[in-house]
């Protein structure tokens, strides 16, 4: 079996395991085969929007503020996060398959789950309670109560939502801050710009399993790395100037990839940080902060915070196998000001491939831009202060006649970028591992 090496980073793997498809076979515990209660259609009616009070107390934001996440308990109600878990197994089942940080990266399941097939053998569709979670819970209230947005002048958008299969025997990306493949926004951020407050979007993690804290598995943090003198210098290092916008041309990012495959230094791994400044993985490293975490509690942190994947223990490794895991899920969903703007340049963002004009835009932009377009093609929901109208409908018509058609698009442009370097890189590193490896 071929073990494809790559040393490119975050940017590059978001786009391989779009352009990889290979599929294996995935059973879920029995103790969870009981939990999937019936999911037809709207798990609830959301047609009414009080006003809700506030959800955190001032210490809950002041600690936000201070160490750039907070850890919530019991935000969803009744059995959704059971139902996102078992999801999450008939996605990794049918999802593909990516040999290198995750098992299975799955964009857009607000869309009713893009390529997956979104019923189960009864019918039920599975990926519906993705959207209750996203849309329609507490969180993009919660999102808004962190950003400190002002409901009169400001609303919420995702962004981006993803599911992640993390393989209990895999290693993980290192310290990073997620690239624009995983989180398309411009690095620079006009709301915190004019509020002056930490309104660079937040990130809505989810265990879909318990992780407990003796066995890792979860993700960690660096508490207050987003506010540290030399966090600059740990963007740039991951290859990321967070001073500028951020965005590449085609032709830059192919010359980038040439460099990188000739002299191996050019600075465009998201995960490499500890080859590149192991002095400041120290710093981060001592800002460690990782919890006992149970299936459906959820960190919210800053987009400008450094994390990490937490690779399970020996003793993990045992330990989630015994209970029939060999993935650890998880449901990620970025929310951002309506006026966070994609970064100029090419983009693998679906948005960017159906209409070459939207780099550069807002998601407002965006929305709005699309208003004239038949059927109004929603990539951006708005879920505060107000839904976005006519919510369900708009998601399904993007799924329905576009997405497909999209994903393809996007694929084919990932192939003509990385795929014959990667292709060189990764045969090259095979030949180097297997003369200085045996084992
Ligand atoms: C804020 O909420 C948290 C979580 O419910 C609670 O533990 C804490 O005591 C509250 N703090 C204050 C000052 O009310
Ligand atoms: C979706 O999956 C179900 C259950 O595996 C199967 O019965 C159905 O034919 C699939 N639908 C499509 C369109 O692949
Ligand atoms: C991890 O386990 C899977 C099957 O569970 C196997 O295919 C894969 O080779 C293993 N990877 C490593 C790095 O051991
Ligand atoms: C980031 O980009 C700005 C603008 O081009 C430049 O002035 C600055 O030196 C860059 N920072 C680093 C650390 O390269
Ligand atoms: C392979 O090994 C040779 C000799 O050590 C080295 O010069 C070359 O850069 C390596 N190539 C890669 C892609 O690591």
């Amino acid at each position: 079996m071929k073990r494809v090496t790559v040393h490119t980073g975050v940017v590059i793997w978001a786009f391989w395991q779009a352009a990889t498809a290979s599929s294996s076979s995935h059973h879920p515990p029995a103790f969870l085969v009981e939990a999937y209660t019936s999911v037809s259609g709207k798990i609830c009616d959301h047609e009414e929007q009080p006003q809700k009070p506030r959800i955190l107390n001032e210490s809950q934001l002041t600690a936000y503020r201070k160490d750039g996440f907070v850890l919530l308990k019991n935000v969803l109600h009744g059995d959704l996060a059971d139902l996102m878990a078992r999801a999450g197994y008939a996605i990794v089942d049918r999802a593909s398959h990516f040999p290198q940080y995750f098992s299975v990266i799955e964009n857009g399941l607000i869309f009713n789950g893009g390529n997956v097939n979104d019923s189960d053998d009864s019918g039920h569709d599975i990926t519906q309670v993705f959207r209750e979670v996203a849309l329609y819970s507490d969180i993009p209230q919660i999102a808004a109560e962190l950003m400190e947005l002002d409901d009169e002048t400001q609303n919420l958008r995702v962004i981006r939502d993803m599911f992640l299969a993390k393989p209990v025997n895999g290693s993980g990306c290192d310290w990073h801050v997620d690239d624009h493949g995983f989180w398309p926004e411009s690095y620079l951020s006009e709301a915190s710009q004019k509020s002056g407050k930490d309104q660079n979007g937040v990130n809505v993690w989810i265990a879909l399993e318990d992780m407990p804290l003796e066995f890792f598995g979860s993700m960690a943090l660096a508490a207050g790395s987003h506010r540290e003198p030399w966090r600059f210098e740990a963007y740039q290092a991951i290859g990321q100037n967070r001073t500028i916008d951020g965005g590449h041309t085609k032709s830059a990012i192919v010359a980038k990839l040439e460099e990188k495959r000739k002299t191996g230094k050019v600075a465009l791994g998201a995960c490499e940080i500890g080859k590149i400044r192991p002095d400041l993985k120290e710093r981060l490293d001592a800002k460690t902060v990782i919890f006992d975490i149970e299936r459906g509690d959820m960190i919210f942190s800053t987009r400008t915070l450094f994390h990490k994947t937490l690779d399970p223990t020996e003793a993990g490794k045992r330990y989630y196998q015994s209970l029939g895991l060999t993935t650890l899920n998880r449901y990620s969903i970025r929310y951002t000001p309506g006026n966070a703007k994609l970064p100029k340049g090419w983009l693998a963002e679906w948005s960017a491939v159906a209409d070459k004009n939207n780099p550069g835009k807002s998601l407002n932009e965006i929305v709005d831009g699309t208003k004239s377009h038949p059927g109004e093609y929603l990539w951006y929901p708005q879920v505060w202060p107000s839904l976005e109208k006519d919510l369900e409908n708009r998601l399904n018509f993007v799924a329905d006649t576009k997405l497909s058609q999209v994903k393809q698009q996007v694929q084919a442009e990932i192939v003509e970028i990385f795929v014959p370097k990667m292709v060189t890189t990764s045969t090259v590193q095979e030949e180097n591992d297997s003369a200085s490896s045996s084992s």
